[in-house]
């Protein structure tokens, strides 16, 4: 086609408004019957990897097409690729779901599609931004000492808040980098052995290196060891590192521990290193009042990350950052275009000044939205559901002969372990990884595995505002059944054994 001349519709291919109002009823009908129909679908896909794009032309097409063909492939080519994760016996990683304000909130943010890089690009955006964030903030009892700001995700947060850190650690790395000065030290960062990967990353993105995570055993119950942080900071100081951060998670990936925030920071005062806290999960746990020990100490961190899309019924992403020292984050990203010189406004936050994105989502209205139509009494309610039935699920692990727990349950997340008198360990844990492959391949649950003390531990993560206790029961009943599958003799319980993975 002549690119020169319109399509026939005159429009190249966006829809006219008359039309656009009918499909877009017609999209909220697909979606309200997704939800509507999700619980009879199975959880986890049953294709071959390639085979959603094989269903795909090799180039955009040269002719606008119809919408009916478009939406045809969202059902015949898309949907057959889709895990679901909205779905309530999906317990995989940490639930995040969606819900109907939050899918409203997406449409309208999707109308508008401003960009939140200063106040007057977006003042509704940049301004609503500040009132969640502020809402967050007070719902986990974060002190208003604290300035937030949203990112995609957490791991995007740790980057911004190593790269302040950096800047304090070793000035003058804006301007002049890192390369050929010998005047800047070997920077460390000290985080558990339970500690997110995204650590890692950061520090890649930084140019400090991977090697300079320092990672710290974790004790009996998965929390960071206090003295051998301390041991480990004072080694590298007598070899000339410089202790530049410690990152202390509140809700670790695998089994929520919850590291001794308030005895980590008086080792970071001594050796002036600034405290991260990942709560990226468990910082929703301080929205109830019996969840507020785990943010015992938080205050006193240099910078806290809290992530609304894994516990708090925002849909990914939104990721938002709190931070004592907001100055900090300008002096590493602040830098004007020209062409937006002169757009502050006097007395208003201009969210590009503080993190590496220019363009910004307006994510702070499906956060509104969530937050206004649950409440804060829905949105803890919830939390605390999520925690009763994850009490539920250890208390049929404890029970079962064919199964023992591999952690303790702060939060909703049980690690637990298939175990088998007289095979070892590496065939144990062969048992337990596939166990959770048959699992998931049943399309009735989903669940994940992950890695204790060196051992493989099957792992569920209750997060879905759908799931109920049935929906658990069901599950339970299928890892069951293909634990009996998997395992010769099931049945007979004096086979099971019990095994220290601890
Ligand atoms: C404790 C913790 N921190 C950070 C992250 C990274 O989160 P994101 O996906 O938002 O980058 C995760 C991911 O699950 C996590 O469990």
């Amino acid at each position: 086609m002549d690119d020169n001349v319109s399509s026939s519709s005159g429009s190249l291919g966006d829809l006219p408004p008359r039309e656009m109002r009918s499909s877009l009823h017609r999209i909220v009908d697909w979606a309200s019957d997704y939800r509507e129909t999700i619980e009879r679908r199975p959880i986890g896909p049953a294709v071959q990897p390639g085979e959603i794009a094989a269903h795909c032309p090799a180039d955009a097409p040269d002719e606008p097409e119809s919408l009916d063909a478009i939406l045809a492939d969202i059902d015949s080519v898309v949907m057959p690729g889709i895990v679901h994760w909205g779905h309530p016996a999906f317990l995989g990683y940490f639930g995040s779901t969606s819900n109907g304000p939050a899918l409203l909130g997406e449409i309208v943010a999707a109308a508008l599609n401003v960009s939140a890089m200063t106040w007057r690009t977006s003042p509704a955006a940049t301004e609503l931004e500040g009132v969640v964030l502020e809402w967050i903030r007070r719902m986990i009892g974060l002190s208003d000492a604290f300035m937030g700001v949203v990112y995609d995700t957490a791991s995007v947060a740790v980057f911004h808040a190593l790269a302040a850190a950096r800047e304090r650690c070793a000035p003058m790395i804006r301007e002049r980098g890192i390369a050929g000065r010998t005047d800047v030290p070997v920077c460390r960062v000290y985080a558990s052995d339970q500690a997110h990967s995204s650590i890692e990353k950061a520090m890649i993105a930084l140019g400090l290196g991977e090697t300079n995570v320092v990672r710290i055993p974790s004790d009996s119950v998965f929390r960071l060891d206090v003295a051998a942080l301390r041991a480990a900071i004072e080694a590298d100081v007598q070899s000339g590192f410089r202790p530049m951060a410690v990152i202390a998670t509140v809700g670790t990936t695998s089994t929520t521990s919850v590291d001794p925030v308030a005895e980590i920071w008086p080792v970071c005062r001594e050796h002036n290193a600034w405290l991260h806290v990942d709560a990226a999960y468990g910082g929703a746990l301080g929205i109830l009042p019996e969840g507020r020990w785990a943010l015992d100490g938080v205050d006193r961190a240099d910078s806290v990350v809290v992530n609304p899309h894994k516990w708090m019924f925002v849909p990914l992403d939104f990721s938002a950052l709190y931070t004592r020292h907001p100055a900090a984050l300008r002096a590493v990203f602040s830098l004007t275009p020209d062409y937006l010189r002169g757009d502050a406004a006097v007395g208003q936050v201009d969210y590009m000044d503080y993190g590496l994105p220019l363009g910004r989502r307006f994510r702070a209205l499906k956060a509104w939205m969530v937050f206004r139509a649950f409440g804060r009494a829905g949105i803890a309610g919830r939390i605390r559901e999520h925690c009763r039935l994850a009490q539920l699920w250890a208390s049929w692990a404890d029970a079962d002969p064919m199964f023992e727990r591999a952690a303790p349950v702060p939060m909703a997340v049980v690690c637990f372990r298939c175990v088998r008198h007289g095979i070892d360990d590496d065939e144990c844990d062969r048992l337990n990884a596939a166990i959770v492959r048959a699992v998931n391949a049943s399309g009735e649950a989903y669940l994940t595995h992950t890695t204790l003390r060196g051992r493989t531990v099957m792992r569920v993560g209750i997060g879905n505002v759908l799931t109920t206790s049935e929906h658990l029961e069901r599950a339970w009943e299928c890892v069951r059944r293909e634990a009996q599958r998997h395992i010769p003799n099931a049945m007979d319980p004096s086979a099971g054994s019990v095994r220290d993975i601890g």
